[in-house]
């Protein structure tokens, strides 16, 4: 595949082109009057994959408009226009594949996460109803949901600790296969998290007052915290 690569920062997305050939695109997602050049690329494209977010973490108080609005623009927004100019020039080339990067923490909502996971809930909404508006003209649409992931990323960049009965952390590879998997199966859904967490949001699903009882005894308030203070910088 030709790949095109974005993301506000040029070094990182070109050391991806010098291994890759990717074509770059630098793009803030965050500056709305700047979007049309990467909505254009969007239509050319055959597997769309919104991967870009921001870690908004902190108790609701903690955050400032400006930073709700950066959370709501990068996770949510963009992924719904970028598969809005996507899904249908996909369908006219007679198929294609977008996958949503969403997270655990979607399923299994934390204390000090309603911004972020409200995007991230969102995306998996968003990801189900396109899933079957678009079935019908060959275009495939799949959620992944990363529980915490090690060696790179969000949250090992901040020196976070795998919360505590979350079982042993996964790696960016698995995520990346997770994708292929997503797009080579049409999977809706695929979760890279150990059992623990998949439990969880099972629980969560089936009996929150529960699940926020077992949390709060398993130090999920603290965790919360850290996550706030390790996270607070890159709102
Ligand atoms: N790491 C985890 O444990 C974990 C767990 C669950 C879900 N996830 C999800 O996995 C995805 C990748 O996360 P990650 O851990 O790799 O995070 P990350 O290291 O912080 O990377 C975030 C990516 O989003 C891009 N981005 C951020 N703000 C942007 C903006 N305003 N405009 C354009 N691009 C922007 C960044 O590129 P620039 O900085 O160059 O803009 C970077 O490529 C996210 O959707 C995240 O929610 C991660």
């Amino acid at each position: 595949m030709e790949v095109l690569a974005t993301g506000r920062r040029r070094e990182p997305l070109e050391s991806l082109a010098a291994n890759t050939g990717a074509e770059v695109l630098v793009c803030d997602l965050t500056v709305r009057s700047n979007l049309g050049g990467l909505l254009e690329k969007a239509t050319s494209v055959d597997l769309l994959v919104c991967n870009a977010a921001l870690p908004a973490t902190g108790p609701l108080e903690d955050f400032s408009v400006d930073e709700i609005d950066r959370a709501l623009d990068v996770n949510l927004r963009a992924p719904i226009l970028l598969s809005r100019a996507a899904g249908p020039a996909m369908a006219s080339r007679g198929g294609g594949h977008i996958v949503f990067m969403s997270s655990m923490g979607a399923k299994a909502v934390g204390p000090s996460l309603g911004v972020y996971a409200s995007t991230k809930a969102a995306l998996r909404a968003l990801s189900m109803a396109l899933r079957q508006d678009l079935h019908s003209v060959g275009v495939g649409v799949s959620v992944i949901f990363p529980g915490p992931i090690r060696d790179a990323g969000m949250w090992a960049e901040a020196g976070l600790p795998t919360p505590r009965g979350a079982g042993r952390s996964r790696t960016p590879e698995d995520v990346a296969d997770a994708v292929v998997e997503a797009v080579a199966r049409d999977r809706a859904e695929i979760d890279v998290a150990s059992p623990a967490p998949r439990l969880g949001a099972v629980l969560a699903q089936l009996r929150p007052e529960l699940f926020v009882a077992l949390g709060r005894r398993a130090g999920a308030d603290e965790l919360g915290a850290k996550m706030t203070a390790a996270l607070r910088e890159n709102r």
